[in-house]
Formats: structure tokens, sequence, C-alpha cells
């Protein structure tokens, strides 16, 4: 095809968002992120799509707009079945391209969620198979995004990391606690927990408040830097007095530094807010937390 190689520029420079199976958009363990491209394979091998038609061959159903009427789309055109889908908006620009167990559902979401011009009709193909296999399903889904970005040039808005339109705001792990309570008493000093815990885990953020609502601009910007480096990291929030009492002065003595947020990697202190954004500005965060 001559458009491959434009289509696999267009589609390195952009971070796709990638829709985990799961329930309709509402839920939010929902999605996901993935660097495109895929791995390309050997122009005789093609995608795994066969039971599936292609983004070009299905034809747009319409959706009615009143979210709060149900939704009185024919099953036959909209299945309640494991497939690939795309939401176009009133103009009939494609906005978002999912995968599902059960496509109607999912788009029943879509329509409960977002503004109703922007889901407008939308382009289903399911399979066959009553629960067809994982990678073929993710098989589809590449196939209809590769197919959009050949035609266009760019992924479909709703696709693209970071917009929560279509899909949640990834789900954030909860952060570590250093003891079960303050009603427990503690037989090994809180420095030694310190201790351990940066040792056990390789990128450790102690910060204030908790991982999905940090109280201050400081410890949300280190978590904003860290997610953005994809970095698997922990959290510990030192204004919880019910779990980690004492931890700040703690702390603050083990490390020598007398701020938080403090973010150490592989068991030592790397810094606070300041030296961690001028790092990452500076690519060398990425190298840190690749290397140790
Ligand atoms: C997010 O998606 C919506 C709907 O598809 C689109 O209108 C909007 O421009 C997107 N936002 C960003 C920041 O890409």
């Amino acid at each position: 095809m001559a458009t491959m190689a434009s289509t696999a520029t267009a589609a390195a420079s952009l971070r796709l968002a990638f829709p985990l199976l799961s329930a309709p958009a509402s839920s939010s363990s929902y999605s996901n992120t993935l660097r495109f491209p895929l791995r390309r394979r050997s122009s005789c091998r093609p995608l795994a799509v066969a039971a599936f038609k292609k983004l070009s061959e299905a034809s747009p159903v319409p959706i009615p707009q009143e979210p709060t009427q149900p939704l009185l789309v024919d099953e036959d055109a909209l299945p309640p079945k494991a497939g690939v889908y795309g939401v176009y908006d009133a103009a009939g620009e494609l906005q978002f391209v999912g995968i599902s167990r059960n496509v109607r559902a999912s788009v029943e979401g879509h329509r409960r969620k977002v503004p109703a011009n922007l889901c407008a009709s939308v382009k289903v193909a399911v399979s066959d198979e009553e629960a067809p296999d994982r990678s073929a399903l993710n098989n589809a889904w590449k196939s209809w995004m590769e197919e959009h970005i050949a035609a266009t040039g760019k992924a479909p808005p709703g696709n693209v990391a970071g917009n929560h339109t279509w899909v949640g705001a990834p789900q954030r792990p909860p952060d570590l606690r250093l003891t079960p309570g303050r009603h427990v008493q503690l037989t090994v000093p809180l420095e030694q927990l310190i201790d351990r815990l940066v040792k056990e885990n390789r990128v450790v953020a102690f910060i204030k408040g908790s991982r999905s609502a940090p109280q201050c601009g400081f410890s949300q910007r280190v978590v904003g830097i860290l997610e953005a480096h994809a970095a698997d990291f922990v959290t510990v929030d030192v204004l919880d007095e019910e779990h980690n009492h004492g931890l700040r002065e703690t702390l603050k003595a083990y490390s020598s530094w007398p701020t938080f947020p403090q973010v150490f990697v592989g068991g030592e202190l790397v810094g606070g807010c300041d030296i961690i954004s001028s790092m990452a500005e500076r690519g060398e965060l990425a190298a840190l937390l690749i290397q140790k």
C-alpha cells in the first residue's frame, strides 16, 4: 500500500489511547495508553482481521440524540456483541475508535457521557464468534486506526492519550501506608519502615495528599511528571496522620531534606519538585528512571 510509510510516520508521532476491553465508558477502570506504531509485520502477513469488517466497509448507524431516552437502535445494527466501533460527530468526523465485549453497551455509555453532537453516529464491526480472542479484537482496533490514519494523517481526537472525553482518566493505585493505623504499637522504629519502603520500591514519592488528590501544587506536579514518564512508582501521603503519624519529621531527618514532596529512586533521595521538574526538562529523569 502506497500510504503505508506516511501511516507509520503519522502514527509514530502520536501517543494513542488504547481502549481496553471492558464495560461501558462510565466505568473508571477503562483506559490505558499505548505507543503506536505497533511492530510492523512483513507485508505478506496481514493482521488477523478477517472476522471483522474494515472501517470503510461498515455503514454508519445514527444514534438518537436524547441520552435520557433508551437507546432506540435496532439490535441488528448495534448488537450487544464483542467488536470494534467508531464514534462519529454530527459533522461526520471520526472521534473515537473503541473495542468492547459489548459494543452496544459501550456506545450507550458514550451517549450518556459525551456531548450529543460528538456521538451522532457509529460504525460497528462485531465478530461472528461468541467470545472472540482478545488479540483478534486488538488487531481489529489497530486495523481501523491504521485505516483512518492512512486516510486522514491523524488519529481520532478521542484516541490521543490524555483526552478523557471518551475513556476515563487512568486509574491510580492507592497510596502506600507505613502503619496499619495509630492504634497499632510499632515494633520497629519509623525510620526503619521508611528505609525498607524506599529500598523495596524502586521509585517512591512522598507527597502531600493522596496520589489521586494531591494537596499541594508541588506534589501534584511531581505525580504528573512521574506519570508522564510512565514510571512505575508508589506514593506515600505525608499528611495521613492516621497511617503515617510522625512521618514528616522522621523523613526530614532520614533524608536530610526539609520539604515535601520528596522523590526516591533506588533507595536514594533524588529531590523535590524543582529538581524533578528540571531533570524532566533536561531529559535526565527518563534516563534515571530507566537506568536504576
Ligand atoms: C478530545 O476529544 C474531543 C472529542 O473527540 C475533541 O473534540 C477534543 O478536541 C479532544 N481534546 C484534545 C485535547 O485533544
